[in-house]
């Protein structure tokens, strides 16, 4: 979503004249799009606004932007020279430039996306959410979910496509209760079968789900549609039930399990990542005993594992954050222990097979890209191949990627 947001942010900037600059010396502009979902980013926006007040020339403006909390926004406001709402972003243009910008300029800047690059879409398809999860802020800052009308996110894949995309993101924080503003019948399902019918080469991929609505339609959707990509990332965020009532995730663990095998079985060798909390207020080490038994049954390809930080504002900002540093860094590593042993045998089943790959980017003369299940992958090659499908045959495989040759072009 930030990402989808900041090339929203560059869309805008451009039309009134600005231009990615080669680096932040020469930057007579520099934007911070921040993140308050855990304070681990709000202290690194601490960090950049120094060294952004370091490099500050004559020329040299600071705009800071994002999911912001009303007091962060506070704390902020002197070290940078604007605070700018993104929800407001059509009229960034008139705070920037004011008079400079008559009102028929100021009427023609439409809120499009300069991506990074044309071949990756990053698509929102609603803001805000409702769920009110006990830990997090995205409710306060993003607002309630508000979803965007279908034929605007058709449209928009249908222009990203022509303009070379080949991995369409769909995104949400909650995708799946996705229903149109203009047809209530046009749900997360339906929405995604128009999107699969959009003609052209590309995968189509969305995060993330919740797992109280993940619906054996849009399993079956999942299953039918040959755009969408074998992948899931279903935040499970607890192995104990209890923890999860009072996280406010309204599921059991049992549920949970009974999802993933009928995805499972619908989808054979699913990639399947998760997002889990270690260290929730009075988590004990026997709830967290079971996260651990949990997160080895499913046995992930990937996980996103964040150790608890309250954020202001939350319900359980109210509760006693009593899990010590310590023992947080404790539970993390335990489960990236168990990761690795999951992923790195998910990942050797790979292993002689060919698999499609989306070339993305060229790191130390190694050829980066992702297989159509999201794995990593790293091969030689040249470079132009950056933004194509190609063939690869897996030689070798780690708990965070795999290796291999390739064989030809798609
Ligand atoms: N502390 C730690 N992790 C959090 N997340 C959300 N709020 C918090 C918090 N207060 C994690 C959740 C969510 C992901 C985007 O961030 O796991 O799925
Ligand atoms: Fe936050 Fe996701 Fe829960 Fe919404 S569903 S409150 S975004 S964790």
């Amino acid at each position: 979503m930030n990402i989808a947001d900041s090339e929203r942010i560059a869309g805008v900037l451009e039309q009134i004249g600005y231009e990615k600059a080669p680096n932040l010396d020469e930057a007579d502009l520099a934007v911070v799009n921040m993140c308050s979902v855990r304070q681990s980013a709000v202290d690194r926006v601490c960090g950049i606004s120094q060294k952004l007040i370091q490099s500050k020339k004559k020329r040299h403006k600071t705009i800071l932007t994002g999911c912001m909390l009303r007091q962060d926004l506070h704390k902020f406001e002197d070290k940078f020279d604007f605070v700018f709402d993104i929800k407001d972003l059509k009229n960034w243009p008139r705070y920037l430039k004011g008079k400079e910008l008559g009102k028929k300029d100021l009427c023609k800047i439409s809120v499009e996306p300069r991506r990074q690059n044309d071949f990756l879409a990053h698509i929102p398809i609603s803001n805000g959410c409702n769920n009110f999860c006990s830990y997090c802020v995205v409710p306060y800052v993003r607002g309630k979910e508000t979803c965007i009308n279908h034929q605007q996110i058709i449209n928009e894949v249908k222009k990203s496509v022509e303009g070379g995309a080949k991995e369409i993101w769909l995104l949400g924080q909650n995708v799946n209760s996705y229903k149109s503003p203009e047809n209530k019948k046009i749900d997360f399902p339906e929405l995604l079968k128009m999107v699969n019918e959009i003609p052209g080469n590309f995968w189509i991929r969305f995060t993330s789900p919740h797992p109280k609505d993940l619906s054996d339609k849009l399993i079956k959707v999942m299953k039918s549609c040959k755009k969408i990509t074998p992948y899931l990332n279903l935040p499970i965020q607890s192995g104990s039930n209890q923890i999860l009532k009072k996280m406010n995730r309204p599921y059991t663990t049992n549920h949970y399990k009974k999802i993933v095998d009928k995805v499972r079985r619908a989808i054979p060798g699913i990639f399947l990542s998760t997002d889990i909390i270690v260290g929730f207020p009075q988590e004990t080490k026997k709830q967290f005993e079971k996260t651990k038994k949990f997160f080895e049954k499913i046995g992930f390809d990937m996980a996103y594992i964040l150790k608890y930080s309250p954020r202001p504002g939350t319900v359980s900002a109210k509760m006693k954050d009593d899990v010590e540093k310590k023992e947080k860094e404790n539970r993390y590593r335990i489960l990236t222990e168990s990761l690795k042993k999951s992923s790195l045998k998910n990942n050797e089943k790979m292993i002689g097979k060919d698999l499609e790959v989306l070339v993305l980017k060229e790191t130390k003369n190694l050829l980066e890209g992702k297989t159509r299940d999201y794995r990593n992958i790293v091969f030689e090659g040249p470079k132009k191949l950056i933004g194509n499908f190609v063939l690869v045959n897996i030689t070798s495989a780690t708990p965070w990627g795999l290796r291999g040759k390739i064989i030809s072009t798609i």
